[in-house]
């Protein structure tokens, strides 16, 4: 975890919020690798579960929602974590999270105070006066937006059952044990699906549909399956609306934890926000010509849980021979096996020596027309500093699955060199090979 954490600030993927403040606890903030990152996660669930279907229907619903959806939801009454606090160091914890051994974390002693729940929602005001009447939440969940808006995507688009509705953004708890990198932060942004089905369907065919579509997209965004788990949720620890929850697990550098869930909520939500706004959620069935409350099936996934899965299964140390060309002054290799619709970069482009322009005017012709062959999908990076053999390195750590050298022979047989980051081989192509060399390993 400590090489992943180190990787991260070095080449500018994450660093801690308001560092030149002193920070801000479990607060991080993504550098432009970083974000290049989690913008091709969010681009590839995006693609393949709304743009690529007929069924799904995408939203992005205002943060701050009336105060009374999250009191129809349960989240204002129930949204909530037993906090203990040390006795002796006064460290407050979650209660269910405590040692087996009962111990405090901070100082082994045993002694807490007694549990009362702790409600995650942050809370603030809108306009001037700071008066109950004007408390509004900043969402700890995408998905009520969804139910909230349901009326509105029938009333509009008439979808057939099954349909979802699918978004992305930002949500907010007040966790009380932030921790571990980025995996349980205070703010975080959610990938979520709700999947609406006949309340007469074989819910558990749906269900078993999303689990699978989740794992062929894992596979495709390069998740190391071997790690995956799936857990269900014992009866005795089920919501009271849930027939079933999957909680798939990760093999993370700390530990299995949970890396997304997959809830059946029947109508739960459609019927609370029914009853609590007096508006009819009801969808009218066409073939059996009665009006329904559709039940529903929820993925639901953190993105940064999932980038650190990916920085976590593609996060590879190699020894170098020190005979090695590439070696350097180091002895070990570090990369990231991205898979290319991943990797920040798609391909880097070097004049072999910084110091002949005609190689770098060449070098820059190359990446600009590649570049501009996919505007906005494709960066390709430029690297002119230091020798070819840093420049691979600092490749090959942000995951760049390809690199291209500008030489000599170039300008005598417009041939550039190849380098594959997996094995590290050259080959010779020619520059008008490029593209299609690119386009190919794209598609593989
Ligand atoms: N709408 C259902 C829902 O929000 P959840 O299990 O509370 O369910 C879903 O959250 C996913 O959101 C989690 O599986 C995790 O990936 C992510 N998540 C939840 N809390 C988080 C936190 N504090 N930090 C980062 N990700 C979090």
């Amino acid at each position: 975890m400590d090489q992943l954490i180190s990787l991260c600030k070095r080449r500018g993927f994450i660093f801690p919020g308001s560092e030149i403040y002193g920070g801000l606890a479990n607060a991080w903030d993504f550098g432009p690798l970083g974000v290049a990152l989690k913008n091709n996660i969010k681009r590839s669930w995006w693609q393949r579960f709304v743009e690529e279907r007929d069924d799904m229907y995408g939203l992005d619903a205002a943060l701050l929602m009336n105060r009374r959806v999250w009191q129809a939801s349960g989240h204002e009454s129930t949204f909530s974590d037993p906090l203990v606090e040390c006795k002796n160091c006064h460290t407050r914890i979650r209660e269910d999270q405590l040692p087996e051994d009962k111990k405090c974390p901070s100082c082994g002693k045993k002694e807490f105070t007694t549990p009362r729940q702790f409600n995650l929602m942050l809370k603030t005001f809108l306009g001037p006066a700071e008066e109950d009447a004007n408390i509004v939440y900043f969402r700890p969940e995408t998905a009520q937006a969804i139910f909230v808006d349901f009326k509105q995507i029938i009333d509009t688009y008439a979808p057939k059952l099954p349909f979802g509705i699918a978004q992305i953004g930002k949500a907010f708890r007040n966790e009380i044990t932030p921790g571990n990198f980025i995996f349980r932060t205070r703010e975080f942004e959610q990938m979520e699906i709700e999947y609406f089905i006949k309340n007469t369907d074989v819910w558990n065919d749906s269900f078993e549909m999303w689990l699978k579509e989740m794992n062929n997209w894992m596979t495709s965004i390069g998740i190391d399956m071997q790690k995956v788990h799936n857990l269900d949720v014992p009866k005795e620890e089920l919501a009271h609306y849930s027939k079933r929850t999957v909680d798939v697990e990760f093999d993370f550098p700390f530990g299995k934890k949970e890396l997304f869930g997959i809830a059946y909520r029947g109508d739960f939500d459609l019927q609370s926000h029914q009853t609590a706004s007096g508006e009819s959620l009801e969808y009218f069935d066409e073939e059996t010509k009665e009006r329904i409350l559709p039940h529903v099936i929820e993925p639901s996934i953190g993105v940064e849980r999932m980038l650190l899965a990916i920085l976590a299964s593609a996060y590879r140390e190699d020894p170098l021979e020190t005979t090695s060309s590439e070696a350097g002054e180091q002895e070990k290799r570090i990369w990231l096996d991205l898979p290319m619709r991943m990797a920040p970069y798609k391909a880097a482009v070097f004049p072999l020596l910084s110091n002949k322009p005609e190689l770098i005017s060449k070098a820059q012709e190359i990446r600009a027309r590649l570049q501009g062959a996919w505007p906005g999908f494709f960066p390709i990076a430029f690297d002119k500093s230091g020798n070819i053999g840093k420049r691979y390195r600092r490749q090959d750590e942000i995951g760049t699955p390809y690199c291209f050298t500008v030489d000599f022979q170039t300008l005598e047989d417009n041939t550039v060199t190849v380098r594959d980051r997996n094995t590290m081989q050259q080959e010779r192509i020619s520059v008008s090979e490029v593209r299609k060399f690119l386009e190919g390993k794209m598609r593989e």
